[in-house]
């Protein structure tokens, strides 16, 4: 595949305000919006702009990292499918493929492994830091502290052009996230924090940070957990990860960056769905309720959580993977009792002409928060569960971004449509 625009073709373009034709070269299915700029009325004319406010129709980047097909529901990190990566991967192995591109060899994947085990401690002062904050503070405005604080320890990270420096905060991003975020856990609970232990892997460092270096881990467990963080590890332009790309376009360093994909992924649209699902199927209470519920829907008093996508309009691949997930956990803890409401909602969901029409199917979310409840992670802490599978995609992403030749600072156009010029008023004389 070439990785160099190729032109498919030109767009003809008749403007009917001159009259004038414009061609436009085709590339990868795209129109650069900047070739619309050619078009004006006048020399002093600005040129055509396109107005999208949601991103619903534009390209913002040439990624290599991840394909979606959003009507087939099909979904490959660098070529490879989820389902495989899911049945046959690792997470931090997972983590290597998007950033490097290729799956590691056995002494690459070691060696990684080691390094992000090695680098999981976070320095005491963070942890001195996350005291200050309430008890109840949400866990997700803890880890944005965090993440600020840790730009802090690391001036070097400016040094983004740098590619030992931009790897180092890579790593210290993916290593970082879940002990910054189990410090914001125990915190929560009142309890003090566990420090990592290097000679455990990743995932069982978090269950153990979480509940205690005594928590005896289920193997199982530890791999539901590796599985539901391959199937967030990363999902191209979404609004976390263009949030990432576009503050870190102003060459802030990582952690700065990455914590704006942390705030974007806090937004119940967004991360904080999976958190709302569970509050959904607890206020739906039995599977008895759900028909009422969803008539609160289509008269659109309420959202089902964790159906839809911009995306997706098939069901989320990922929905399907941990879905079947549910069934190894549930095996370990025993069944949630709210599978039952959320399979009752599904089913209903799946056949009402509401959701057909509009393409409606369950997304990662839905059954994501049942598998976290059953470990044992409260609601608050899911979004969080998402941010650190999330890391590595908006690493990846970042550092794509920051080696792409194309990039500048991200800087969108507006419509203005305030007021003319007008003069000042005093205020004794509004
Ligand atoms: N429940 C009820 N109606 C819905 C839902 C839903 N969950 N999602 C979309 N619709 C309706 C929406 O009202 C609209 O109807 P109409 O055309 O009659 O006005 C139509 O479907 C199209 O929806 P939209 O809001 O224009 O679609 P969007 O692409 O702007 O929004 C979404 C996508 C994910 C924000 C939205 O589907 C939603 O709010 N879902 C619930 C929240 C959720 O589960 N978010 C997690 C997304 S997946 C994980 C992630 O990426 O973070």
């Amino acid at each position: 595949m070439s990785t160099e625009p190729q032109v498919e073709g030109t767009l003809s373009v008749t403007d009917s305000r001159t009259g004038q034709t414009y061609e436009f070269p085709i590339t990868d299915g795209t129109v650069r919006a900047t070739d619309l700029r050619q078009i004006k009325t006048s020399d002093d004319d600005f040129g055509l702009m396109t107005y999208d406010p949601a991103f619903m129709n534009t390209a913002s980047c040439r990624s290599a990292i991840t394909y979606l097909d959003g009507d087939a529901g099909v979904l490959r990190y660098r070529g490879y499918p989820i389902e495989q990566l899911a049945a046959k991967s690792t997470f931090l192995e997972v983590a290597w493929l998007l950033i490097h591109g290729e799956l590691p060899t056995a002494k690459e994947l070691e060696g990684f492994e080691k390094q992000i085990v090695d680098r999981m401690v976070v320095q005491a002062e963070v942890g001195e830091s996350i005291k200050a904050f309430a008890r109840n503070a949400h866990p997700m405005g803890i880890l944005e502290a965090g993440f600020g604080h840790l730009s802090t320890l690391y001036p070097e990270a400016k040094q983004v052009e740098s590619g030992p420096e931009r790897m180092e905060a890579i790593i210290n991003t993916i290593a970082k996230m879940p002990t910054i975020g189990a410090m914001a856990f125990r915190h929560n609970q009142g309890k003090d924090i566990v420090a990592p232990d290097p000679s455990l892997d990743y995932s069982t460092n978090i269950l153990k940070m979480f509940f205690g270096a005594d928590y005896e881990v289920d193997p199982r467990l530890v791999r539901a957990l590796d599985i539901l963080l391959i199937l967030h590890a990363d999902h191209e332009q979404n609004c976390s990860t263009s949030a990432v790309r576009a503050v870190g376009s102003s060459q802030v360093d990582t952690y700065s960056a990455v914590n704006a994909g942390i705030a974007a992924l806090y937004g119940p649209l967004h991360g904080g769905a999976n958190e709302a699902v569970l509050v959904m199927l607890r206020e739906i209470g039995s599977a008895d309720n759900v028909s009422d519920f969803m008539d609160k829907v289509k008269s659109r008093e309420a959202l089902l959580m964790g159906f839809g996508h911009r995306v997706y309009k098939n069901y989320d691949p990922r929905a399907t993977i941990i879905k079947g997930a549910c069934d190894d956990v549930f095996e370990v803890t025993g069944v949630n009792p709210l599978l039952e409401v959320a399979v009752a909602l599904e089913a209903t969901a799946l056949a009402d002409d509401f959701f057909i029409q509009r393409k409606l199917y369950p997304n990662v979310d839905f059954y994501s928060g049942l598998i976290y409840e059953a470990l044992g992670i409260p609601t608050e802490m899911f979004t969080v569960m998402f941010a650190i599978g999330r890391a590595p995609g908006w690493v990846a992403q970042w550092l794509e971004m920051i080696q792409d030749k194309d990039q500048k600072i991200s800087r969108p156009r507006q419509i203005y449509i305030g007021s003319g010029e007008r003069d000042y008023v005093e205020v004794s004389a509004r």
